[in-house]
């Protein structure tokens, strides 16, 4: 295959704008122009503890909204992960050529240690090859992915390169795509951390199924600074420069034409504005996915469909890799 790009999100918590910003919403401008496979990670989920009834609910509802925000079933291959086994065995085979140190040293299996310090499991640790797999399975150029999750490709890339130079040519190394704008958004209560959907405070983030009421509530009462100047300055500024982020995405202007727009007008005018955008935009996604989720079976289908090419695809790689690496076929 070429000029495809794969992706994914996990089913875990409601998905809030940072989401949306970071991944989903760069898929919509993609699949016109590549072959796109959008996964929902589900086995991921699993290396934090999960409600099964919940988990399981989380996963439809995560495509209802991949759909509602304009992702096309028609023109991309929508599927979950745990649907095409050769995710979990193509994770055992790069587990080989994988260092444990390696994977320590992973920022976010540092962080999530220290946040779930009473549930460090092999799988948490073990995140990064399983993602490596999701990407390598489907020989895909592009992996659209916000900037938190650079590392974890550059461990997919590792491995990919590591498994040819032992094995022969097998994997393409994939390159990243990294959103140039909004791809970190912010909390909104502490904007030196990015926006999380496991956020204590809810006034820290926006989830994608907040009211609008909500939502400008939360952007009245987001944290700037003791100046008054819309300005975009990460350092100097960067509660302003995010909320900036967060309006330039929802509108498409760019960064002097909000500075010129808020020119004299203060704060409150200017964060009740970004609250107003974001409701307007999250309406229709909101209307939409409430729409689909009323129709499971429909939804349900495009997930049967999804596996079947993806399984296609992914028992190929997964044949090919056995092969090489000495396991006996049938
Ligand atoms: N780890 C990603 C995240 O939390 C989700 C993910 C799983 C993913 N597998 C992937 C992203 C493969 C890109 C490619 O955001």
């Amino acid at each position: 295959m070429s000029n495809t790009v794969f992706s994914a999100v996990q089913p875990s918590g409601v998905p809030t704008i940072a989401n949306y910003v970071g991944a989903i919403k760069n898929w919509v401008n993609l699949q016109n122009e590549y072959d796109c496979i959008f996964s929902i990670a589900d086995l991921h989920t699993l290396t934090v503890k999960q409600v099964p009834a919940e988990l399981r609910a989380r996963t439809l509802e995560l495509l209802a909204l991949y759909i509602a925000c304009g992702v096309d079933p028609e023109k991309c291959v929508l599927f979950v992960q745990s649907h095409v086994h050769e995710h979990a065995e193509l994770t055992w085979i790069l587990n080989t050529i994988t260092a444990v140190g390696e994977m320590q040293r992973m920022t976010q299996f540092k962080d999530k240690s220290l946040k779930h310090a009473e549930n460090i499991n092999m799988g948490l640790m073990d995140y990064p090859v399983l993602m490596a797999s999701d990407i390598l399975l489907y020989n895909v150029q592009y992996v659209p992915v916000g900037a938190d999750q650079k590392q974890h490709l550059e461990i997919a890339r590792d491995l990919a390169m590591r498994f040819n130079a032992r094995y022969s040519d097998t994997f393409i190394v994939p390159e990243p795509i990294i959103p140039k704008l909004g791809a970190r958004v912010m909390s909104l209560q502490e904007p030196s951390s990015k926006m999380s959907k496991s956020d204590e405070n809810v006034n820290a983030f926006i989830s994608m199924l907040d009211s609008p009421d909500d939502i400008i509530r939360k952007f009245r009462r987001a944290v700037t600074d003791s100046d008054s100047v819309v300005r975009y300055d990460e350092q100097e500024k960067p509660g302003i420069s995010n909320l900036m982020t967060i309006y330039s995405v929802f509108t498409g202007e760019d960064m002097d034409a909000i500075k010129a727009r808020f020119e004299g007008k203060g704060y409150g005018e200017f964060k009740q504005q970004v609250g107003e955008a974001v409701a307007e935009g999250l309406k229709p996604i909101q209307d939409k996915r409430a729409e689909l989720l009323a129709d499971k079976t429909y939804l349900l289908s495009i997930l049967k469909t999804g596996a079947e090419k993806a399984s296609s695809i992914a028992f190929r790689t997964l044949r090919k890799v056995y092969k090489k690496v000495g396991l006996l076929q049938l």
